[in-house]
């Protein structure tokens, strides 16, 4: 018994160590964990006088202490317990009309009880919180996050009881100059704990990142490393594919790391056949299981390869809300419902756009075979001198490769949407692409950028740019900002660069179910007929690897103003926000199935 309270005070300080924000926890499907999903209490604070005094000074008795009078003559002016509450996941704006424009701080307040057992440490994680997050467990701070759309985790080892805890979160979606996004998007600024939380358990050393990939151009080779947590540092790695026949062991160095690296034979991932292997991460102190998929994608030239051959990417863009409900989408079926409608459009590829979507998403594309182009929300005119605003970059983009590193699926990290030239963008998206590169250097880096006419006629890409991405993106509106329809006919397009294209955005509004002739805008004649006139130009374009209409589903902006068509809504979609197919949907299916017969 002494031992054991020993060695659990022994613990408490090994984990005091680790207190507050740790690495992302890689892999939560294969630990045991409790999800406080469900309703929370909150408290809707615009002036956030939870938080500042009337001097605007951080208020050392803020809301995060959850405080209860404990006398009648007690002073307190707030109580989450009887206050509203709200769903999480989910976002505030569509849970309530009076939040539906709401843009500011909302408290979140879950209380839980947790049997705490000795060398078991406990971490809380959050898929994401738009758009900044402060978090207090039983009235002490665990720590801040920015950038609404990627996970985060805290240890609370040390400070969780086994009775009346109370998770505190403080969550602002005030948008703001310096940060990324900035001030404008065409996207709704959904607020709130927008995707799971969960308490995960770990072992006192747990292996608390991977990455087991091929490496870029092999299709045999798996490199990669783990990464343990802990005071255990030295130990033995192994890692298992029992159908492929694989148990390799590796050792770790005085970090903690294991450098993977073996060749074996492999059933490449690919959408014909998205093959994905139960793969085993077992350390002498700790065992993690995931599903991975292995594939190898690469550029020669202006061709894409995808494990050593020419691939043309059928693709649609996606916004992350959801079907017929309208909101964040953040679930499983959620996820199935766009894939769903991905899949039956032809399509073998997704541009999530413009910022990391949920989990969800990405397992699901990798179980149905839909390669992924995965976005951080460097959008329009970002602060480029500003540092803090590069290192929020680097973060949310650290952070989304740290959760999807592992997902076959996703074959190109993208830093940036229609960013304007300029010395001080060029600098900092190039700091962005170095980056990504020294993270993950097995997929392919791309950004979507905008051409320029070079006579009437004539569209170039030549975008300094360019010159450090795998793959050009181009997003063009020929037919609805750039003119009509069949002024696509008579285009042509050139390239500074000898690389793959992917037009990762065009197309034009229509409202489900609004109907005349082609010439007339919002109707989807007119978005069919631009759509034929742009297919026509697409096959025109020798370099053209992939396309990514704009977009599959409507989905809400605060920009769409036009009433009785838009009312909120950016209708370009090719399906309605309640599901329903627009003409054009059928147009780029015959497209699809074309590319399908002539360029597998
Ligand atoms: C832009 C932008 C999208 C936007 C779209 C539109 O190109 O990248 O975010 O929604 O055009 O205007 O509909």
């Amino acid at each position: 018994m002494k031992l054991l309270a020993l060695f659990a005070a022994l613990f408490v300080l090994v984990s005091a160590a680790h207190a507050q924000q740790v690495a992302l926890i890689a892999n939560t499907d294969g630990r045991k964990t409790v999800s406080l999903d469900g309703q929370w209490q909150t408290i809707v604070d615009p002036y956030e006088s939870g938080y500042y005094d009337y001097r605007y000074q951080p208020d050392p008795n803020g809301y995060f202490k959850n405080a209860k009078p404990k006398t009648k003559s007690d002073l307190i002016e707030y109580d989450f317990d009887s206050s509203n509450s709200l769903k999480v996941p989910g976002d505030w704006n569509t849970q309530s009309d009076q939040l539906f424009f709401y843009e500011g701080s909302v408290w979140y307040k879950k209380s839980f009880d947790y049997q705490r057992r000795p060398n078991v440490r406990l971490f809380v994680y959050f898929g994401a919180a738009n758009y900044f997050a402060d978090v207090y467990l039983n009235g002490e701070k665990l720590g801040q996050h920015e950038g609404g759309f990627t996970p985060f985790n805290f240890e609370i080892t040390n400070l969780v009881r086994d009775t009346g805890n109370f998770l505190i979160v403080k969550v602002d979606n005030k948008r703001r100059r310096d940060a990324v996004p900035t001030l404008m998007t065409d996207w709704w600024n959904y607020g709130g704990l927008t995707r799971d939380v969960k308490l995960i358990e770990t072992p006192a050393t747990f292996v608390n990142d991977y990455f087991i990939q091929l490496q870029q151009g092999s299709r045999d080779r798996v490199v990669g490393w783990v990464k343990l947590n802990g005071a255990q540092f030295s130990q033995r790695i192994i890692v298992r594919i029992p159908e492929a026949g694989v148990a390799k062991a590796f050792e770790t160095d005085a970090s903690g790391t294991a450098l993977v690296d073996f060749t074996a034979d492999l059933k490449l991932w690919s959408p014909e056949s998205p093959k994905l292997y139960d793969v085993t991460i077992e350390s002498e102190t700790d065992q993690v299981r995931d599903q991975i998929g292995f594939r190898s994608i690469e550029t020669r030239g202006t061709d894409i390869l995808l494990n050593g051959r020419p691939i043309f990417l059928r693709g649609v863009c996606i916004h992350e809300e959801a079907p017929f409900r309208g909101g964040r989408a953040y679930s499983r079926e959620d996820a199935q419902t766009l894939l769903g409608w991905a899949k039956e459009l032809g399509a073998n590829f997704v541009r999530l756009a413009h910022y990391p979507h949920n989990e969800h998403m990405i397992r699901e594309a990798d179980r149905l075979g839909i390669m992924v182009w995965s976005e951080i929300p460097v959008y329009w005119t970002i602060q480029w001198e500003n540092p803090a605003t590069l290192e929020n970059a680097r973060n949310q983009l650290s952070e989304m490769i740290a959760r999807d590193k592992n997902r076959a699926a996703v074959v190109i990290w993208s830093m940036a949407n229609e960013t304007p030239l300029s010395e001080a963008r060029l600098s900092f998206l190039r700091n962005l692409f170095g980056y990504a590169r020294t993270l993950d250097p097995t997929r392919l880096i791309s950004a979507a950028m905008e051409r320029h006419y070079v006579n009437a006629m004539t569209q170039l890409i030549d975008d300094p740019l360019g010159e450090y991405l795998d793959v050009l993106g181009c997003n063009e509106y020929v037919g609805w900002y750039d003119g009509l329809p069949d002024k696509a006919d008579r285009l042509e397009w050139r390239t500074k660069y000898q690389k793959p294209l992917i037009m990762s955005e065009f197309g034009g509004d229509a409202l489900f179910g609004n109907h005349g002739d082609a010439s007339a805008r919002w109707t989807e004649e007119y978005q069919e007929n631009l759509y034929r006139h742009q297919i026509a130009m697409l096959k025109r374009i020798p370099f053209l690897r992939g396309t990514a209409p704009w977009i599959l589903m409507d989905f809400r902006s605060p920009r769409r103003q036009l009433p009785k068509i838009q009312d909120y809504w950016n209708r370009k979609g090719l399906i309605s926000n309640k599901g329903e197919k627009k003409k054009a949907f059928y147009v780029m299916q015959r497209y699809y199935s074309d590319l399908q017969k002539t360029r597998p």
